[in-house]
């Protein structure tokens, strides 16, 4: 395992451009993919867990490469056609590709074993077994829910009515996704909001996708099977999960001045921005426009001093379901309490988050408290004091938001193993520190 540390910087200055986002690049390669035809895609997110779902893609037949012009195009097989994968599916440490993929494949009369790293081995599948069962596919999963898990499409995949009892947008889509080969009509219905780009790039792609809002106010997402996919040109804008660690590491530092360009700010995405917002902070979404359907910003952030704490709302939870623990670290450097409630989804991320960043927190000398679905961050308006060593366990997003904190601590921070940063921000240590950050791997 590589280490790397993080010591404390001055403010943070320049403009720059995150990754492309990881949730359009999966389904940019997926739904290319589906069509029969060259999708162009510009933006494309080049980390681990895309790759990951391009070789998947791959060995169900899809032809997909990378030109010299840097553009990633797609030779799709069509819906009802993908072929069956010679061997085991390695999904390493990606839950996205994988339940997607559990849906995708439920729908055809294929069989695929999927295989992944020992984080992803231990994340729980029976979200997406039991609704891609009801519609026909059969599972064999280690101890019930677990990779490794094969899969045997329905010959003949029946249209469901399913209501998603957690608000997952990676179940959602398994669903309609296994839905866009059923015989008849698909629905999902969701309470909570989740992140919507399988929606909206099926519609790009010229599915039917219908959505209706239901007496009790949630929402009835429905496709019909059996149709077809288009080519067509996706434009990967950057990804505001990834945007959120230069965000917060500018916000923590007064004097700091940055800019990044081209970021998606779709609603479902950007709850951090607007829970930060509360806090105090200096952000604004500039030249905002749609791009390639999605709302696009610059988004510039200035560092005016210590946050406030606040009670974070419980219904912005599923639209910074991912930044919680980056999120965690601009609380500790609050003036005040920060409280943060239905949480229950993070114990079951690429780690258990709302233990690994309480631990960490704990032992860079942050007071709070871990419930069993709750944090509760106490700040002082000061730099926690680091100096500590914090474990990663294999989940890429805790690798970042550590180092992210270690720019401030009066001792430098170090994490046990900085490759799960690759998994979806490969450029991560070089972009930060020239912003100007002091973030470094340690090969000793
Ligand atoms: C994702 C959905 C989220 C998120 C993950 C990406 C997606 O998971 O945590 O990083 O692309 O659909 P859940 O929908 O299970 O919360």
């Amino acid at each position: 395992m590589t280490k790397a540390i993080s010591k404390k910087s001055a403010h943070l200055n320049g403009n720059t451009k995150v990754p492309g986002d990881k949730s359009i690049s999966h389904r940019s390669l997926m739904f290319g993919a589906l069509t029969k035809g060259e999708t162009i895609i510009s933006g494309l997110l080049e980390g681990e867990d895309v790759l990951h779902t391009a070789d998947a893609m791959r060995a169900m037949g899809a032809k997909i490469e990378k030109g010299s012009d840097g553009l990633w195009r797609t030779f799709g097989v069509g819906i009802g056609n993908l072929h069956a994968p010679k061997d085991n599916i390695e999904m390493g440490n990606s839950g996205t590709s994988t339940r997607l993929l559990m849906g995708l494949v439920g729908g055809h009369d294929i069989t695929a074993t999927f295989t992944g790293d020992a984080s992803l081995s231990k994340r729980p599948m029976k979200r997406v077994i039991t609704p891609i069962s009801e519609m026909g596919a059969k599972f064999e999963a280690t101890d019930g829910d677990k990779l490794p898990l094969t899969i045997t499409g329905a010959p003949s995949a029946k249209g469901i009515t399913y209501r998603l009892p957690v608000a997952s947008a990676q179940v959602k889509s398994a669903i309609l996704l296994a839905g866009l080969n059923a015989n008849d009509k698909t629905t999902v219905i969701e309470e909570k909001p989740t992140r919507d780009h399988t929606e909206n790039m099926l519609r790009h792609f010229g599915i039917d996708i219908t959505i209706e809002t239901l007496e009790d106010g949630a929402s009835a997402i429905s496709v019909i099977g059996k149709g077809t996919m288009q080519p067509c040109a996706i434009d990967v804008p950057a990804d505001p999960s990834s945007a959120a660690f230069p965000v917060v590491a500018a916000i923590l530092k007064e004097g700091s001045d940055i800019r990044i360009d081209h970021v998606c700010i779709n609603p479902t995405r950007i709850g951090i921005y607007t829970a930060l917002k509360q806090m105090g902070a200096d952000i604004e979404f500039l030249n905002q426009r749609i791009e390639g359907g999605e709302p696009v910003a610059d988004i510039r952030v200035r560092g005016t001093g210590p946050l406030k704490g606040i009670n974070v709302d419980p219904a912005l939870v599923p639209s910074m379901i991912d930044e919680f623990p980056v999120f965690a670290m601009a609380a500790s450097y609050a003036n005040g309490t920060t409280t943060m409630t239905d949480l229950a989804e993070l114990r079951v991320k690429e780690s258990d988050r709302l233990l690994m960043v309480a631990e960490g927190l704990k032992s860079s000398g942050v007071s709070l408290e871990m419930g069993e679905d709750s944090l509760t961050i106490h700040g002082n308006g000061k730099a926690p004091k680091g100096g500590s060593l914090i474990k990663t366990a294999l989940d890429h997003r805790i690798a970042m938001a550590f180092l992210v904190l270690g720019t401030i601590t009066d001792e430098p921070i170090t994490i046990d193993d900085a490759a799960p940063i690759k998994t979806s921000f490969p450029n991560f240590m070089e972009l930060m520190n020239d912003l100007g950050c002091n973030i470094g791997e340690i090969h000793d």
